[in-house]
């Protein structure tokens, strides 16, 4: 039995996925690589300054650069993204995401956030939420990025519990590998087709509840 749920934060708790995709998807234009569906979606979850090697890379252009520049580029978007965020509030919390945070705790569940993003702390306070996630892992200490089971495996140990008895939620195909590899239930929220790989999922968050999840881990 599911004793912890393990958060992704931008495209599962809020619509912070789409900000990220517009902040690259204008320095991409910038740096003259073309925007596709398949680059978008292999960003998501993919911490900075890999995302902005992976377009880099989609454009041929990952050794024009030195990595000063990569930094100096990484902080542009950042920033641009930075503006996007500014004016979020607790509005922007996805539906039944706080009603089902607030069963998880009513039910003795655990939960902590594995989100690659040095905003997250920014981000849950924007939205109301810093008081639900005091178990964050801190995407600096890590050393390998999603799809590496790294993160989700940390936010499983800040729990105190055995990644058996664990579920990640996530939007994004890295982040359900990740999941998969640290052998904790993944609970995808997207498309059926790019998160193919998740144990559980869902269209988006409105049906995220734990009977909904029982009754697809029973099947
Ligand atoms: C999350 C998002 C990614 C983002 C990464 C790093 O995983 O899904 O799109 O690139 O965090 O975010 P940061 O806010 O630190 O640049
Ligand atoms: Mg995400």
């Amino acid at each position: 039995d599911l004793k912890g749920f393990i958060f992704d934060l931008d495209g599962v708790i809020t619509g912070t996925a789409k900000y990220h995709g517009q902040a690259w998807h204008q320095l991409a234009d910038e740096l003259g690589v073309t925007w596709t569906e398949e680059l978008a979606n292999g960003l998501k979850g993919v911490s900075r300054m890999d995302s902005l090697e992976m377009i880099l890379k989609a454009g041929g252009k990952e050794n024009d650069y030195t990595p000063e520049e990569k930094v100096a580029y990484a902080t542009k978007k950042n920033d641009n993204y930075l503006s996007l965020i500014k004016n979020m509030t607790p509005n922007d919390v996805f539906p039944g995401i706080k009603e089902f945070l607030d069963d998880l705790i009513a039910n003795g569940y655990q939960i902590s956030l594995a989100s690659a993003s040095k905003n997250a702390p920014t981000i849950l306070g924007h939205i109301g939420l810093s008081d639900y996630f005091t178990k964050i892992v801190d995407p600096a200490t890590l050393s390998k990025g999603k799809p590496d089971p790294e993160i989700y495996t940390r936010g499983a140990e800040i729990l105190g519990l055995d990644p058996s008895v664990c579920a990640g939620v996530e939007d994004a195909a890295a982040g359900v590998a990740s999941i998969n590899a640290a052998n904790e239930t993944s609970i995808g929220i997207g498309d059926k087709q790019e998160l193919s790989a998740a144990n559980v999922i869902f269209a988006d968050t409105s049906a995220l509840t734990l009977d909904n999840i029982k009754a697809q881990m029973d099947n």
